[in-house]
């Protein structure tokens, strides 16, 4: 089972024949983090968090970002270790062998095409909001929410996806100033949230702190655990970066550890200011976020209550008497939460396409446009996806959907560093895992926790997910795969693709063919 392993030898091959610069610093990374981290999970998903766990929800903030610490720990030696395109799925591979790669592919899917739904069903309910506070136009629930929340489509959520979808197929990067300006822009939005939200905070409306008992704490750190995706963009940066053992773990730990901080304060400033207690059903149960029921509940007191905005920072401003600064940072979501998506679908077209090049999936995918040089083929394909997800399911499912193969692929990426640690302890590693007998267990544990802590329906989309990944690859990629064919050809590394949609210093990262 374990036995079609893609030597690590042939994978650095194709990395050494392409060595980039190494430019980046500790600052760089972090800033790099924080572009991709903040999202959807902090200014959507709070409102679910707190359905959940009400003001408990501040330890599942502490959870999810302790998991993802390990995690990231564990990323960042085999990233600094194989440095080459394809993440998890490639660790995988090296060490672990082609079962599992695909599997931890297939589970990639669910954490980059899923979450980039998810993350332009939370920019639909900001800029509906914008538009219908600011500009004073309603639009019917019916055109702007999924039919799970009380509505039939969200057109704006496939809108979103499609514009992304176009920018990604004519070639648009983000350059590291856009980043820089998108950091500043949400980070100045949490900033001012927190600072007009905070000192009118009362110390009774973190009581009853956790309505819902350690359960909830639990099942809502397994949904906000959201918010902090995506900084495995820090890990992909390890072949550029300065110093690797040194900047690495503060880059990511560094944005882990800023995202952290600013989460806690929102959290703590949307419970003190507004309450963040759950709506019940008439037994005194919480209704599951996302849910008809919630839906219904939530009409029958005319939305007033922060677990049932889908702009739940903005409305707390507006709750509290700061309704221009409430449009205002909706207007700053609807500006930088694009750019999380165009990482997200980045991420996804690039595993692909990996995927592609290794014929475990159709070459179709590989094919790239003559023009703009871009896997257009591929990118159109996860936009049809991600654009259907965002039409009709809620974002919180979405992201615990996300949130089940993120966890996966974490917890692949622990166990292989910690495989490969026994197997080949002599290979050179830029960047040693601290206390890795500690570390990754942890990291595996905690990754078991979140997963067991998602909801029913999460989980068993999951497995039925991964079913039928394993119908395709007996049927389909095993016989195909070119390891199993004994094709081991080296290719450099990023072919035909596009570089990241994050370049941080453009013109600092010099390729020497
Ligand atoms: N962490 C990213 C977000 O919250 C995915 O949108």
């Amino acid at each position: 089972m374990f036995g079609r392993v893609k030597s690590l030898d042939a994978i650095l091959a194709t990395a050494e024949k392409k060595s980039l610069h190494r430019s980046l610093g500790a600052f760089q990374l972090t800033m790099l983090g924080i572009g991709a981290v903040i999202g959807t999970g902090i200014f959507v998903l709070t409102a679910e968090a707190a359905q959940k766990a009400g003001p408990g929800m501040m330890i599942s903030f502490i959870i999810a970002g302790f998991v993802c610490a390990v995690a990231a720990l564990c990323y960042a030696e085999m990233a600094a270790m194989v440095p080459v395109s394809g993440s998890a799925y490639t660790y995988s591979y090296a060490v672990m062998g082609e079962l599992i790669a695909w599997m931890v592919g297939w589970a990639l899917i669910l954490e980059y095409a899923v979450a980039a739904g998810a993350v332009s069903v939370g920019w639909s309910g900001y800029v509906v909001g914008l538009i219908e506070n600011a500009v004073g136009i309603d639009i019917p629930d019916m055109l702007v929410r999924g039919p799970y929340d009380g509505g039939v489509i969200n057109l704006p959520a496939m809108l979103i996806a499609g514009l992304v979808t176009w920018l990604l197929v004519i070639g648009t990067r983000e350059s590291a100033s856009v980043n820089a300006v998108l950091v500043a822009i949400k980070v100045a939005a949490l900033t001012l949230f927190i600072i007009l939200a905070v000192p009118v905070m009362k110390m009774e409306n973190f009581e009853p702190f956790s309505p819902l008992g350690f359960g909830g704490i639990g099942a809502a750190a397994a949904s906000i655990f959201f918010a902090y995706v995506g900084f495995d963009a820090v890990s992909t940066a390890a072949e550029e970066t300065k110093n690797p053992q040194r900047n690495m773990p503060i880059g990511l730990i560094g944005s882990l550890g800023i995202c952290t901080i600013f989460y806690l304060l929102v959290a703590a400033g949307v419970i003190g200011s507004v309450g963040a207690q759950p709506v019940m059903d008439a037994a005194g149960a919480g209704l599951e976020p996302g849910s008809r029921e919630l839906a219904a509940q939530c009409a029958a007191i005319a939305d007033q209550a922060v677990v049932c905005s889908k702009e739940a920072l903005a409305w707390t401003l507006r709750e509290i008497g700061w309704p221009q600064i409430g449009n205002l940072i909706g207007l700053a979501a609807g500006l930088a939460l694009p750019s999380v998506i165009l990482m997200m679908m980045f991420g996804q077209t690039r595993i692909f396409f990996v995927m592609s090049r290794d014929g475990l999936l159709p070459e179709a995918f590989s094919k790239i446009h003559p023009r703009y040089n871009t896997p257009y083929f591929i990118t159109i394909i996860t936009g049809i996806g991600v654009a259907l997800f965002a039409a009709f399911f809620p974002v919180g499912l979405l992201a615990n959907i996300s949130n089940s193969g993120t966890l996966f692929a974490f917890a692949a990426v622990s166990i292989a560093v910690l495989v490969i640690r026994r197997s080949d302890p002599s290979r050179h590693r830029p960047f040693r895992t601290p206390a890795i007998w500690l570390t990754a267990p942890l990291s595996i544990a905690g990754c078991l926790y979140l997963f067991y802590k998602l909801d029913v329906k999460s989980q068993i989309l999951f497995a039925i997910w991964a079913g039928v990944g394993l119908v395709v690859y007996f049927a389909y990629s095993r016989s195909r795969s070119h390891v199993g064919r004994g094709l081991v050809e080296v290719h450099e590394g990023d072919e035909g693709i596009p570089p990241q949609p994050v370049a941080p210093l453009p013109g600092d990262i010099d390729i020497n063919d």
